[in-house]
């Protein structure tokens, strides 16, 4: 039975964290999956998740099972953070637990689909997994242009791909830190969003996966609570991997917006029998710690000073390299001050980019993206150096 099966190539992007390992050059530079990295190139675990975890490792005293939706009093716990006010809009919103945002972005599409949608719109380029995920579903992609070529968002493309949407659509809108391109909608493209949103049969996916790495825990929710204001119904797949630096633990949530009532308690009950079916329960140990910070005043303050530390060093490579523009000619790379979050795409071909690995043991995506965060006040001279030569 197995002589069925065609090999599968390994995930491209999962692929760079081998080869970069197995490159034995000294300056070598990892600008590829999304890791947070310090100025020293690290990727500590945040001080706050270290005391909760000392805590939880002292206070807990069961592993039994939860259940589908998780731990609760991390759900709720954020809720505060990404929709504002008291948390659940006026008591439209619920949400469980998952693992990661990709469980998250999973059980959103799955139920979705559940709901009858058939067709997902999506803004191209885009996280290579959405349209994996989207695949294995089995839901159609309908793709528009994500961004255009000056470095801003393309929100006319969005705008007429609704226009020409209807029963059975979604589509799924990257809150904020855009992944892969850096590219977010102004205030103004939020508005637009909102309103042809409104009153649209299209449901809205939102993709919220680097939260407070763009300019602030408010300013990066601000076009998202707009939308989700605006729309009678909304899913939103949220990320903690990214903003609590909990990578492997998986830390995710999934939330439904809904202003009828009696749909969300059926929406999440679809969640809980989807989730059951996919992966039974999320993993506990993240969301458990993370419950911790935000249940105390003191470790909730030193997270939101770890976050505040890791976005002003995203801000300070952008605007390093966006100040390298006149040494690396046939780039551009001005808009990158004004993009957002970890990542950005450099209109870079693929032998350049073979060359920046080969040549000069620099890893990226091959689409392009780097992962800005993987640049130091050690590395970025050495990486604009290598730029200017393969473009040269
Ligand atoms: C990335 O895009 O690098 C991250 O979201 C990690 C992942 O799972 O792909």
């Amino acid at each position: 039975m197995l002589d069925n099966l065609a090999p599968q190539a390994p995930d491209a992007l999962l692929a760079l964290i081998k080869l970069y390992a197995a490159d034995d050059r000294a300056d070598k530079i990892d600008l590829g999956v999304g890791v947070y990295r310090t100025d020293d190139g690290a990727t500590p675990v945040f001080r706050s998740i270290k005391q909760a975890e000392t805590r939880l490792v002292a206070e807990q005293e069961s592993k039994g099972y939860l259940g589908p939706e998780g731990d609760m009093g991390f759900v709720r716990a954020l809720m505060p953070y990404v929709f504002g006010g008291d948390g659940d809009m006026g008591g439209r919103v619920e949400g469980m637990q998952t693992p990661g945002g990709t469980g998250a972005c999973r059980l959103a599409f799955a139920l979705a689909q559940k709901a009858g949608v058939k067709r997902v719109l999506m803004g191209v380029p885009s996280w290579p997994n959405h349209a994996q995920i989207l695949a294995d579903l089995g839901l159609e992609v309908v793709s528009f242009p994500h961004a255009r070529a000056d470095g801003g968002a393309d929100i006319d493309a969005l705008l007429s791909a609704l226009a020409a949407a209807g029963e059975g659509d979604a589509v799924l809108i990257h809150g904020c830190c855009h992944n892969p391109t850096g590219v977010d909608y102004s205030a103004a493209d939020w508005a637009a969003i909102a309103a042809a949103l409104a009153d649209s049969p299209v449901l809205p996916i939102v993709d919220f996966a680097y939260h407070g790495l763009g300019f602030g825990l408010e300013e990066d929710a601000a076009g998202m609570r707009a939308l989700l204001a605006a729309v009678p119904e909304a899913l939103v797949a949220y990320s903690c991997d990214k903003n609590f630096g909990v990578y492997r633990d998986r830390v995710g949530a999934f939330y439904v917006k809904s202003d009828t009532a009696g749909h969300l308690p059926v929406a999440m009950s679809n969640a809980a029998a989807l989730a059951r079916a996919n992966w039974s329960m999320p993993p506990d140990h993240g969301g458990a710690a993370i419950r911790l910070i935000l249940s105390d005043e003191a470790m909730t303050a030193e997270w939101l000073a770890e976050l505040d530390s890791m976005r002003q060093r995203l801000r300070w490579v952008r605007e390093r390299l966006a100040a390298a523009d006149n040494k690396v000619p046939g780039l551009d790379l001005a808009p990158l001050a004004n993009q957002s979050g970890m990542f950005a795409m450099l209109a870079l071909d693929k032998d350049q980019i073979q060359r920046l690995r080969d040549q000069h043991g620099v890893y990226m995506a091959g689409s392009g993206r780097i992962n800005v965060a993987g640049l130091t006040a050690g590395n970025i001279d050495k990486f604009i150096a290598a730029l200017a030569d393969v473009t040269a």
